[in-house]
């Protein structure tokens, strides 16, 4: 108990400290310290946290966590197998702290997520005999399961991505189980039990690949379908899995016109630049594509050239230049992950390469990224 208490204290003074030096800092020269205090009137920025960050983190990370970043999402603890990984079985232990981290640091939380395909148990879709359930039970399970998950953190969070990734890159629905038993049906059944359950979160459609321009069609013609029945939805996530040099900066830009146009808010949700090369020839964020490691695929095993790490900082200039240019209709930019050690793409597509997606280095340092898209903000300041 004793260590616990001494590791908050040291873990607030750790964050006290950079955020008094900020405060130096604005009396000063008014130079912004952070990125949560540099793009304070523009727009929310997040990161995803996980198990080790919250559990098996050290101090410097738990102090860069809370002097970063405005709001922060659960990469996976919220998500159906974590959570509810047995028809009465709940794991609120996880989410519960990282609820409490994010209070303590004075940050919001945006839930991830009600309805997705993947990383959820057959026993939501199956009978006894594994067969697939008909609409009406699917119905009951899922009313069940939101009452229960965003019933518990009603008031506590910002808003959830209620329905994650129910779309082919055509527009067209995907054939997930979801799909397969109740149609598109289960869209605005998500939404009805998300909005009853807390009435005042913000409420999203989220998905991958959201530069090609029939996917966004597709999600907006999803989220209008739920806003003519009556129901609620208030925003589309664009994730942001992409390249140094794809996709364009306008087709990102004609995307978030094409959400905000149509009446919906926008937020860059899981956004990490790769830096490796795509043998694989892959685009988007299917967790089930899976491909051989080897050394082609992972060059950079031992440190990233300087032309590499040049061009990332640039892309990341360049999105965020975007993003201030359309900070009207854009509600939070979410790093997917706090540093590069920490990213999904050093497994994704393939395990064990060496990726430098974010802008805080394996020693939590802030990379030439970090400084790029902070002088955006003091130039304009
Ligand atoms: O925790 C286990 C560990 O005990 C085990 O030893 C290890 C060996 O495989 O796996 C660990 O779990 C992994 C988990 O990440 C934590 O690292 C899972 O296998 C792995 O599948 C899981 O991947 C997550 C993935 O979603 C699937 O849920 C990534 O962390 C997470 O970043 C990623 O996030 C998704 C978004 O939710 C939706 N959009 C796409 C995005 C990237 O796929």
């Amino acid at each position: 108990m004793k260590m616990i208490k001494t590791y908050i204290v040291t873990v607030f003074l750790g964050a006290l400290m950079w955020s008094c030096q900020s405060d130096q800092g604005q009396h000063e020269d008014e130079t912004p310290q952070s990125l949560r205090e540099a793009y304070a009137d523009d727009f929310l920025i997040g990161t995803a946290l996980g198990y080790s960050q919250l559990i098996a983190s050290s101090e410097k990370e738990q102090a860069l966590i809370a002097a970063q970043f405005s709001v922060v999402t659960p990469e996976n603890m919220m998500k159906w197998e974590r959570i509810h990984p047995e028809p009465y079985t709940f794991n609120f232990g996880l989410p519960d702290s990282l609820i409490e981290l994010a209070s303590r640091n004075n940050q919001k939380v945006f839930g991830h997520t009600l309805a997705w395909h993947s990383q959820t148990p057959d026993w939501l879709f199956e009978d006894s005999l594994g067969n697939l359930i008909d609409t009406a039970t699917l119905f009951a399970r899922m009313e069940h399961h939101i009452n229960n998950v965003a019933g518990r953190y009603k008031g506590k969070i910002l808003g959830w991505d209620v329905v994650n990734e129910a779309l082919n890159n055509d527009g067209s629905y995907r054939n997930s189980k979801y799909y397969q038993i109740a149609g598109e049906e289960f869209i605005f059944k998500a939404f009805e039990y998300a909005a009853k359950a807390d009435p005042n979160a913000e409420l999203y459609y989220n998905d991958y690949s959201m530069n090609v321009q029939s996917k966004v069609d597709g999600a907006v013609e999803i989220a209008t379908k739920v806003r003519d029945k009556g129901l609620r939805i208030d925003g589309i996530g664009m994730q942001g899995h992409w390249g140094i040099d794809r996709p364009s900066i306008d087709l990102i830009e004609q995307s978030i016109l094409k959400i905000h146009d149509a009446g919906f808010k926008v937020a860059i949700t899981e956004l990490d630049i790769d830096v490796l090369p795509n043998p694989y020839r892959i685009e988007g964020a299917n967790i089930s594509d899976s491909f051989e490691n080897n050394a082609e695929a992972n060059p950079y095993a031992d440190g990233l050239p300087d032309s590499v790490n040049q061009a990332h900082a640039q892309r990341y200039e360049e999105l965020f230049k975007l993003f201030l240019k359309h900070k009207d209709k854009i509600d939070r930019v979410t790093f997917w992950g706090v540093h590069d050690g920490h990213s999904w793409k050093n497994d994704w597509p393939a395990r064990g390469r060496t990726n430098y997606c974010l802008v805080f280095d394996r020693n939590l340092d802030p990379k030439l990224a970090y400084d790029k898209i902070m002088t955006l903000k003091s130039e304009t300041h």
